[in-house]
């Protein structure tokens, strides 16, 4: 594993994500996770899995304190930011969070109001860090003037570059984690990255994994339904790409954004 430090905090780079993962698939697939040595659990309010992910905690019987657990808020929850946090706490079966994320920006209004409550909650010890996801370099500029962040939770995959975040990250020292980032099946076809894997013995998907957690305080948090790739996403550990590698696979990218809902902000170009 790779570990990050970010703001004296040790974070495991790989996590395991659990968006669309419901029922006993997510109970097994992160009670499995824990198995295989996973240490950063992704969920969120809106996928209304946090009692399943929170079971299959209870049944990985890992000790609480080596997991590094990340929740976000549903935007709707944000004028109720506390009641809302703590049914998340209940859900998961735990006392505490690492970190929770405003899931999407809102108006100003309802984001202050949203980290003001969270900044309470940290007081209190039922939060420990707290972060933004899908915000663009402005926001989180407001946001850092509300509360210290820890987070940028945003797409991040070989297609779409994040050079604007990257460089606010490492000035304002957040970590930077990157989802959907197997870009939804279309890194098979690239050869730069089936190359890479012919050289290194890996798939292309293990390519931009590890092109991902390593570069500085990017975590990524690949999702799997199914527990060979769930082992396969983990096995990026044993190889390096070198600097040229790195910069042949960032220079792959197009400018495309997978996950542009409506309520979506108007993205760093
Ligand atoms: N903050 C946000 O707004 C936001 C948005 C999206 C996602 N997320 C978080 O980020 C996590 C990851 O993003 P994501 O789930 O959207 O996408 P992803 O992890 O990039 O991709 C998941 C898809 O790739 C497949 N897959 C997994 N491992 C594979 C492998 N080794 N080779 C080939 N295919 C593989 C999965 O199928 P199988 O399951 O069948 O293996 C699934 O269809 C989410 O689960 C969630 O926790 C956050």
């Amino acid at each position: 594993m790779i570990f990050h430090d970010v703001q004296g905090e040790r974070v495991p780079a790989l996590g395991f994500g659990t968006y669309l993962l419901k029922g006993d698939d997510c109970v097994t697939g992160v009670h499995h996770a824990l198995k295989l040595g996973y240490r950063h659990i992704d969920t969120a309010q809106s996928y209304e899995n946090e009692a399943e992910v929170g079971e299959g905690l209870r049944l990985g019987g890992v000790p609480r304190a080596e997991v590094f657990l990340v929740t976000k808020l549903r935007p709707s929850n944000f004028t109720r930011a506390a009641d809302a946090t703590r049914a998340s706490l209940a859900a998961l079966g735990t006392d505490y969070l690492d970190l929770m994320l405003l899931h999407w920006p809102k108006d100003e209004a309802s984001v202050s109001a949203a980290l003001e409550a969270l900044a309470k909650l940290q007081a209190d010890g039922a939060v420990r860090r707290i972060g933004v996801s899908n915000f663009p370099a402005k926001l989180v500029e407001s946001a850092a003037r509300v509360t210290r962040l820890f987070c940028n939770q945003v797409e991040y995959h070989p297609f779409l570059a994040q050079a604007r975040l990257l460089e606010q990250a490492e000035k304002l020292d957040l970590l930077v984690t990157a989802y959907r980032p197997l870009a939804k099946g279309m890194l098979g076809e690239e050869p730069v990255l089936r190359d890479l894997g012919v050289k290194y013995g890996k798939t292309p998907e293990q390519v931009t994994l590890r092109w991902l957690v390593q570069q500085p305080r990017v975590a990524t948090i690949p999702k799997s339904a199914d527990p060979r790739r769930r082992a396969q996403n983990l096995d990026i550990f044993d190889f390096e790409l070198t600097p040229a590698e790195m910069a042949a696979v960032a220079s792959l990218a197009r400018g495309q954004r997978l996950v542009n809902p409506e309520n979506a902000p108007e993205w760093d170009a």
